[in-house]
């Protein structure tokens, strides 16, 4: 994308795809909008996607497919057992990631059950660079803890270090020795920490943490949801590797760790998940989890033509003008609202834009959810909806006080291939407005809180009447559109 130059302007990433098929939208009047919001209890994972404008909650089974992707599905075995599509998909994965075995389970989060059903016993600690909400639950529902030792400037929001996602090797091996090794089932990379910004980790890093392990005889597992961003950001910001192929470059970070899992509604632009293991052994001790809990071993949960779009979506993660898409348009998006003075995480991490509402909304205190507040904001005043990634996405700790988070912020997500430049402006702009009024916005409390994943499925209110006078003024400005 970056290889196209302008002549009299500004650089702009250009789509290197066009549209072959699109789907309407509906912009909802602004009165109707804060009826939508007060109905889905001020939790934008209960908003109905016919009320929204741009759903940008996720990038999760939402990117756009490509005719190639779509054309695969014709080609679909349907078979309970011994379905041809599997062992396409598992020779793909192979001849990508270097490893043999393929478990395949229906979305990301099967794969972190099965990993930690496995592997995880009570008073166990997985330490991981950053948590992400559902490995993490998994892990502490089999009564063990997660030690999250990302450096201390990937907590900092505004930044120019390119790997703000590495974990501190320091605290990697004082922690191991703390624990001792027998107590640490296995140390858990996120490449692109969704939590912290989509923010990528370095190969150097990725090397480091896995001989560390290594030494300790530690199991790796590497978290491949996010690696097409990170593989981008391998590829144009560490300058050890800027001459490899990203094809090269995803087999030396596969060839560090034991076990590659990953979200295929993320990674391959579909909809599933597999586990990637080299060991015969290993494979094999994970093996009857897949039939228990996702599916037969050929289909893992999935269906089989989302199997077939998926590998050609893994061809199409290897291809530098497909996978700078999403960095790129975020890119934009974040320097437009540097610009503006909007606090937003810097530099664009891979995923979505992150605003950082621990500084937008500072006159909330975290106990009333500023970024929960804040995305509430996006939908009234714009028809946007984000995704808080926040202390709401936190549980409670075990004493039922708060826990939290160490960043406020509210997620753009930046689904690839789907929204355009102008839409892209649309949402800089209501940002901007949103920014200038933040004052107007106010906390939010629980009516009904779940105890696990409480943001997902969770009911709130407004502490008082923000929403209606923000609303008013956003009239004010742009009518009742
Ligand atoms: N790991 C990472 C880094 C993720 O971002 C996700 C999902 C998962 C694992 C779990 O995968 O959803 O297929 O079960 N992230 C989505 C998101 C939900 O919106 O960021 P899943």
């Amino acid at each position: 994308m970056s290889s196209i130059k302008f002549y009299k302007h500004e650089q702009i990433p250009v789509e290197m795809h066009k549209v072959k098929i699109v789907q309407k939208l509906n912009l909802l009047e602004t009165d109707e909008r804060l009826k939508k919001m007060q109905e889905a209890g001020f939790n934008t994972f209960k908003l109905h996607n016919g009320d929204i404008f741009l759903d940008m909650l996720t990038d999760s089974g939402v990117n756009a497919m490509s005719d190639n992707m779509q054309s695969a599905m014709l080609r679909a075995d349907d078979a309970y057992a011994g379905s041809e599509t599997f062992y396409r998909m598992q020779e793909k994965l192979t001849e990508i990631f270097g490893m043999k075995y393929c478990l395949p389970a229906h979305q990301g989060r099967a794969c972190e059950n099965i990993l930690a059903t496995r592997f995880v016993k009570p008073g166990n600690c997985v330490i991981m660079n950053y948590h992400f909400t559902t490995a993490k639950a998994h892990i502490t529902r089999l009564g063990g803890r997660v030690e999250e030792l990302v450096k201390d400037e990937g907590l900092v929001s505004k930044s120019n270090l390119p790997f703000k996602g590495n974990i501190d090797l320091e605290k990697l091996e004082e922690c191991i020795k703390k624990e001792t090794p027998e107590n640490v089932p296995y140390i858990r990379i996120e490449s692109g920490t969704n939590l912290i910004g989509g923010q990528p980790i370095s190969y150097e890093n990725m090397k480091s943490a896995t001989d560390i392990a290594k030494k300790y005889g530690i199991l790796t597992v590497l978290d491949a949801s996010l690696l097409q961003d990170n593989l981008y950001f391998i590829k144009v910001r560490e300058e050890k590797l800027k001459n490899k192929s990203i094809r090269e470059i995803t087999r030396m970070i596969a060839d560090l760790f034991d076990i590659v899992y990953f979200s295929g509604r993320k990674f391959g632009f579909a909809r599933g998940g597999a586990i990637m293991v080299r060991d015969e052994e290993l494979f094999h001790s994970m093996e009857d989890l897949v039939p228990m809990f996702e599916g037969f071993l050929t289909y893992g949960g999935m269906s089989v033509k989302e199997m077939e779009a998926m590998t050609v979506g893994f061809d199409e993660s290897m291809d530098m003008d497909v996978i700078s898409q999403g960095p790129e348009f975020i890119e934009y998006c974040v320097k437009r609202l540097d610009e503006y003075g909007v606090p937003v995480i810097t530099p664009g991490g891979g995923l979505g834009a992150h605003l950082d509402a621990s500084q937008i909304c500072s006159h909330i205190p975290q106990e009333e959810y500023p970024a929960g507040a804040l995305v509430c904001a996006l939908y009234l005043c714009g028809g946007i909806r984000g995704m808080e990634r926040g202390t709401l996405s936190e549980e409670r700790n075990p004493d039922g006080s708060e826990r939290f988070a160490s960043m406020e912020l509210v997620r753009l997500a930046f689904p690839r291939r789907v929204f355009t430049l102008s839409q892209t402006e649309y949402v800089i702009d209501r940002v901007k407005w949103v920014f200038d009024h933040r004052d107007l916005i106010g906390g939010l409390k629980f009516v009904h809180e779940p105890k696990t994943l409480r943001f997902f499925t969770g009911i709130l209110e407004p502490t008082s009447n923000w929403p209606e006078k923000l609303v008013k003024a956003y009239k004010k400005e742009f009518g009742n559109q």
